[in-house]
């Protein structure tokens, strides 16, 4: 891989999307072209806003910006202010931001700069409904070839799903744009619960970022504190599952992670099962493998590099 790795990321903040902004922004090894708004935690009016009061907590109100598509590609829109609050990032108190959303829907930004890049050369971070992907898919097929890598977090195999025992929230939402993602033929490395499971937001790790001291690892800590009371009681563990940053921790680190490349195929129809990542970890169809399925993660490794990204970023907030 060339350095730095040029991406877009494509995001629904989210306490978790905010982290993975964070850890994007602080890492030279990555050239954020832009950020995409999604809609899925909270409506895209509000994601779009969280996206840029993330890039001027980092200092960097010079981000691209834009505003996607406001539901799913079928259907209407499922969100979860259960979790993450009527905002969509209760937690921290943030500036309204200042720094202008660009006048460009995010769908046709995804398919210009995949144009207009040599192939091979820009990858797209999912970290929410895949829905301004699959709609620039469907829109300009001839973009899928020119993709270097698609990294996502959603899905579940072992772990079963989040937001029904079947499926993961990210998926759940719009089926139909993840399946023309999963089906476009472009690389795919999936994040999914089985992996995000595992970095759970322990109190000890949790500390080590308060321990940086500035304003910026207070929202952080504040985002993270709102975030797993809703997860510790539901899993019972020390710790709620931080999600996203996996996605941006494997293209700096993919030593961290371990996974298997098969077929991942997502259920669209079914009532009992709409969402749901099928993924053939056993190789007993003939289907085409067309991901890689993460399953294992270091997390003290994980948390270890997130901490210290972290530490880079302007102390303001
Ligand atoms: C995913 O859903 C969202 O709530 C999180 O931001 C993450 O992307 C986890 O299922
Ligand atoms: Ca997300």
């Amino acid at each position: 891989t060339k350095m730095p790795q040029k991406i877009i990321i494509d995001t629904d903040p989210g306490q978790d999307d905010a982290l993975a902004i964070l850890l994007a922004l602080a890492s030279p090894e990555i050239e954020v072209l832009g950020i995409t708004a999604a809609a899925g935690n909270v409506p895209v009016a509000l994601t779009s806003k969280n996206i840029r009061k993330v890039c001027e907590l980092a200092g960097r109100t010079d981000v691209k910006v834009f505003a996607g598509c406001e539901g799913p590609m079928e259907g209407s829109l499922f969100t979860a202010e259960y979790v993450h609050g009527a905002t969509g990032m209760d937690g921290a108190d943030l500036p309204e931001p200042g720094m202008p959303l660009q006048p460009q829907h995010g769908v046709d930004f995804i398919i210009e700069t995949l144009m207009t890049h040599e192939p091979g050369t820009v990858t797209i971070c999912t970290l929410g409904p895949m829905t301004n992907l699959g709609t620039a898919l469907a829109r300009e097929p001839a973009i899928a070839a020119r993709i270097q890598q698609i990294v996502l977090m959603g899905g579940g195999l072992f772990e079963g799903g989040n937001v029904t025992p079947a499926a993961e929230f990210n998926i759940f939402v719009d089926p139909k744009a993840a399946k023309i993602c999963f089906g476009c033929g472009a690389p795919i490395v999936m994040m999914p619960l089985d992996v995000t499971h595992q970095t759970l937001t322990t109190a000890k790790r949790v500390a080590a970022i308060k321990a940086l001291g500035t304003p910026l690892a207070d929202a952080v800590v504040g985002w993270l504190e709102f975030f797993e009371r809703f997860d510790e009681q539901k899993y019972g563990t020390d710790g709620g599952p931080l999600h996203d940053p996996n996605v941006i921790a494997y293209l700096l680190k993919p030593e961290l992670y371990e996974g298997r490349f098969c077929n991942v195929e997502i259920e669209t129809d079914s009532a009992l099962t709409k969402g749901m990542t099928v993924a053939d970890w056993w190789g007993v169809t003939t289907r085409p493998k067309n991901a890689t399925f993460m399953r294992h993660v270091d997390a003290d490794g994980f948390y270890a590099l997130l901490t210290e990204r972290l530490a880079r970023l302007p102390a303001k907030g």
